[in-house]
């Protein structure tokens, strides 16, 4: 028998705080992924330096990745990093798409402040008892759990879906209230990956379907709304991809000013995570194509870092709106 790590002895904090602050001053969360040293160095380093507060998010199998034993011990090691700087931004440690109870149990032994359950592929009911099972033991901990209604197209961890299916306004007072899940994604339009509207040239993404986050709102106001999918996909980052030898030739993501507007009303949550792995990509393969002799991985991986570092500044001051609120 494992002993649990309750998280506060990482130096964290669950996310309902940071919601409520967020709902009051109009903005939302960033909850940037993270797989690896270089990424999570970037997210501590430019959420310090635009002060804002940050959700570090791992998916079930970044966590495999990065190792569940090693996982807590860089996050309480990049809080160090945010601390010896002078900084008291608050850190959560949030599980993406958490898929089954004891998953977002282990986690949450493990340090987590903040757990995901996506029960959004399931039937409402079976949605319903699976949100509610884990909110009721995360609660015990007091850590937070946000649940899912609706689904988004593209892959969502371990499990993808061609289609997107809008959330439905009328099922939103009754799986919040059955289940006490303290925050909500919808599907609005958003997708995840690179990929997320067939366009024809010329042709303009879609507008997400804000009348669908207003009819929530009214249902369930001052609570909590989170967007997943919402890279926006640079396309000088893509440009440098496909200059550099790669083929992301239809990337296209979420227009920022549609972001913005989000940001703005009880959307306090915004995950990204396409647009840091484009952007680290853009520059390795820049680095690789120019310097075809560099073999240290510092040489690389550390320009990456930087060009994520200035991403997340720009993200919190310009899209999330976060920047100076921590
Ligand atoms: O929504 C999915 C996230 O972008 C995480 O993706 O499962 O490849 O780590 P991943
Ligand atoms: P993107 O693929 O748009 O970055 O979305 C990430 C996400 O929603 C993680 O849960
Ligand atoms: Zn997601």
């Amino acid at each position: 028998m494992k002993t649990p790590t309750p998280y506060p002895e990482l130096g964290l904090v669950n996310t309902r705080e940071m919601f409520q602050k967020a709902m009051a001053g109009g903005y939302a969360v960033p909850a940037y992924n993270f797989n690896n040293m270089e990424q999570l160095q970037a997210i501590v380093i430019g959420c310090v330096e635009s002060n804002s507060p940050v959700i570090l998010q791992v998916s079930g199998s970044a966590r495999k990745y990065a190792d569940p034993s090693l996982l807590p011990h860089m996050v309480k090691g990049a809080v160090a990093i945010a601390r010896k700087t002078g900084s008291n931004i608050p850190m959560a440690l949030h599980l993406d798409h958490g898929n089954s109870f004891e998953l977002a149990k282990d986690c949450i032994d493990s340090g987590f402040s903040s757990v995901m359950i996506d029960g959004s592929h399931h039937s409402f009911k079976e949605n319903i008892r699976l949100t509610a099972e884990v909110v009721e033991y995360a609660h015990t901990k007091d850590v937070t759990v946000e649940g899912e209604l609706g689904v988004l197209a593209g892959v969502e961890d371990e499990v993808s879906s061609e289609e997107s299916h809008y959330t439905q306004p009328e099922e939103v007072e009754e799986f919040v209230s059955k289940t006490g899940v303290d925050s909500l994604a919808i599907s609005i339009g958003t997708s995840h990956g690179a990929h997320k509207f067939k366009l024809r040239p010329g042709e303009k993404p879609p507008t997400l379907r804000f009348d669908i986050l207003e009819a929530v709102e009214s249902r369930l106001p001052g609570y909590p709304i989170v967007l997943h999918g919402a890279s926006s996909v640079s396309p000088e980052h893509v440009a440098m991809i496909n200059q550099f030898g790669g083929n992301l030739e239809s990337a296209v993501g979420i227009p920022v000013e549609q972001l913005r507007r989000a940001a703005k009303s009880a959307v306090c949550k915004i995950n990204i995570d396409s647009d840091g792995r484009l952007a680290m990509t853009a520059v390795i393969r820049k680095i690789f194509s120019e310097t075809p002799s560099e073999f240290d991985p510092r040489k690389y991986l550390g320009p990456a870092r930087d060009e994520l570092i200035e991403l997340i500044k720009e993200k919190n001051q310009n899209v999330l709106g976060s920047a100076g609120k921590a």
